[in-house]
């Protein structure tokens, strides 16, 4: 494994020898994809929302490639989270941290997913209360401060080790975040997927199954870099940024705002497994012609 000691960053207590990883959704859901993401070359693994059962989710079609992002609806098909040991094994026996991401319906659900979770061995959790297309989970779960708050204190309450919570934006993206740190999340993890729809214009109907579904890519990357600057701002949180990383300006303008690390989902179904080495190779170069001597000294340097 690389040794990269410009590179290397500490989220949340977890020392990762650089600061790109994948996102949530992206390979993170069989023993097959991990590996392919340990091929990649990402600092942790981040595996699929794991929800208390399997999930089919919906039915094809379930992503619209568009010129400028992606439209996806997969409905939280995920294994289920019996199958956490296996994935964490798989990281873990390549020497990466793995982030498990959870999906729960209410507090309770969050509860069981996270003591689960980490019996299994997971280094953090990352919790998603921002999936914009699957009722019941994500933006639902977490629909009001004191839904969030609840959810924040079952989980926290079964764990000492690092909770990562993701949020969309939305208006009331700077209260949610604070009442999550409030109740002690360790990190926000900013942003998810935003609302949108495709009109098939000869079918006159939607593309996706589901009709709408979330939107990520470029065409959501400056919403990205607004919420993590916003957020970092405020309360100078640990903050992990995705949205529209698709190259090593992309990935650096949301450090510059304040992200300590960065999550790449879109970037691999544009560029493939290669893109991870593409952003290092893009971010070390720029220190050397800057002068930086740490990534730590870059994260939210673009704020006020
Ligand atoms: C196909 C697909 C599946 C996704 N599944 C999840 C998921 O299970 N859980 C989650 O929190 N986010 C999920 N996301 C959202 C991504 O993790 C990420 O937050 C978002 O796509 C923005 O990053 P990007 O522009 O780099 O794709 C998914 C995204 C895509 C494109």
């Amino acid at each position: 494994m690389r040794k990269d000691s410009k590179l290397s960053v500490s989220v949340t207590g977890i020392e990762l020898r650089h600061p790109v990883m994948n996102a949530s959704g992206i390979l993170g859901d069989s023993v097959e994809g991990v590996r392919r993401l340990i091929g990649s070359g990402v600092s942790a693994v981040v595996t699929k929302t794991l929800t208390l059962e399997p999930r089919e989710g919906y039915l094809p079609p379930i992503l619209v490639p568009l010129e400028y992002g992606l439209l996806n609806a997969v409905g939280l098909a995920n294994p289920g989270i019996d199958y956490v040991e296996t994935l964490v094994r798989e990281a873990h026996s390549s020497g990466l941290p793995i982030v498990v991401s959870i999906g729960g319906r209410d507090p309770d659900e969050f509860h069981v997913l996270a003591v689960k979770a980490f019996e299994s061995g997971a280094d953090a959790l990352e919790l998603n209360l921002s999936c914009p297309h699957t009722p019941g989970y994500g933006v639902d779960t977490a629909s009001t401060l004191s839904t969030l708050k609840a959810v924040a204190d079952s989980v926290k309450s079964v764990t000492t080790k690092p909770v990562w919570a993701k949020l969309g934006y939305n208006r009331s993206i700077l209260d949610e975040a604070g009442a999550l740190l409030e109740k002690g999340i360790d990190a926000l993890v900013l942003i998810n997927t935003i609302p949108g729809m495709a009109i098939d214009v000869y079918a006159k109907k939607p593309i996706l199954t589901n009709r709408y579904g979330g939107l990520s890519g470029p065409a959501i990357h400056p919403v990205a870099v607004y919420t993590v600057y916003t957020v970092y701002r405020e309360y100078r949180a640990h903050i992990v940024g995705a949205g529209g990383a698709l190259d090593w300006v992309s990935a650096l303008e949301l450090i510059l705002a304040g992200a300590r690390a960065v999550q790449v989902g879109t970037g691999f179904y544009v560029k493939g497994l290669r893109i991870i080495e593409e952003i290092l190779d893009g971010i070390r170069e720029y220190m050397d012609k800057t002068g930086a001597k740490s990534l730590e000294e870059l994260i939210g340097s673009a704020v006020d």
